[in-house]
């Protein structure tokens, strides 16, 4: 053990990636929480603080509570640990907001340990905190969160995660319409069931998309990030939504999508310039409607969750 208490940062995730329902996600730049997690010779679980927004202080109720806890059961670690959360991720934003909490209270608590577990690991351990905020133990948001870049849940049971390349001039852009959406709320308008003639297309996609990402083919990119399963139903809820992918692929984006379960959206882009102009004609399209939203364009982290950098990781 090296130290009994750090300061860590974890970063905003893109969930779904269009096809990708539950299996893609990729981590944000400079967008992220921070949290003080330090060993308590007191068992269990206290959540010190939370600045940034209003959620639970008791463990069991809370999603890094949650998954700390089922790390430290699967020790012999006879203490407990304290953690402290400045959110900066929004609930209920559609980027990875309970699973930023969950995935660096794992990966802290795991680092102060002595890091007895594998990336993997934690992955489980974190999705636990997934399950509490939204009733599925969803793991494509804590992925990229512990480990960077873009991953690909390849299966759950067991949980096999691979990491996928990501193109150097991969940019997202984002836009938060200031409403919440409960990801359980987006996960209970979806039917259970699929015609094979709609899984033939998004299986064709998501291996489009992957092998864009690997050969950094923008063009097959561009043409798999699609979705004819969720963002048919999950759109109905986000509005604007049409208005706003015009608007982002007349301006130059690869594609355009539902971040997550919303109400975020995202465009990828091919270079920092196309991201920025997408953004503006994001801003352009949306200020009519009278929705405060904000906006973001990051590139790809290839890091996940990290020890806090005071000269990099700034908070936005
Ligand atoms: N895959 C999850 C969903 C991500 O779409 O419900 C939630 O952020």
């Amino acid at each position: 053990m090296e130290s009994s208490k750090i300061t860590i940062f974890s970063p905003a995730t893109i969930a779904n990636l269009s096809c990708g329902f539950d299996v893609l996600g990729l981590a944000l730049e400079g967008i992220g929480d921070r949290m003080t997690v330090g060993l308590t010779p007191e068992k269990g679980v206290r959540i010190s603080q939370i600045t940034g927004a209003d959620l639970p202080m008791e463990a069991e109720k809370n999603v890094a509570g949650v998954a700390a806890l089922a790390l430290l059961r699967a020790t012999d670690y006879q203490g407990g640990v304290v953690i402290e959360i400045e959110k900066q991720i929004l609930p209920g934003s559609g980027i990875g907001s309970s699973a930023a909490s969950a995935a660096g209270a794992v990966w802290a608590v795991n680092k102060l340990l002595g890091d007895p577990f594998t990336p993997e690991r934690l992955v489980g351990f974190a999705a636990l905190g997934e399950a509490l905020a939204s009733g599925a133990a969803h793991a494509d948001n804590v992925a990229p969160a512990l480990y960077g870049g873009i991953t690909l849940i390849r299966s759950y049971d067991p949980l096999d995660i691979a990491r996928i390349h990501c193109p150097p001039l991969l940019y997202a852009t984002l836009l938060h319409p200031q409403i919440e959406l409960k990801t359980s709320d987006s996960r209970s308008i979806l039917k259970r069931t699929i015609s094979l003639e709609k899984g033939i297309r998004q299986w064709g996609n998501v291996g489009g998309l992957v092998t864009g990402l690997f050969t950094e083919d923008y063009g097959l990119i561009s043409r798999s990030l699609e979705d004819g399963i969720i963002e048919p139903l999950r759109s109905l809820l986000i509005p604007g939504f049409d208005d706003l992918r015009e608007a982002a692929l007349g301006a130059g984006a690869l594609g355009f999508g539902i971040s997550g379960s919303g109400p975020s959206v995202f465009a990828l882009s091919r270079g920092k310039e196309t991201a920025l102009q997408t953004e503006q004609s994001l801003i352009s399209c949306y200020s009519s409607l009278g929705i405060p939203f904000k906006t973001y364009t990051s590139a790809i982290s290839k890091n996940g969750v990290r020890l806090w950098n005071a000269q990099t990781d700034i908070l936005t």
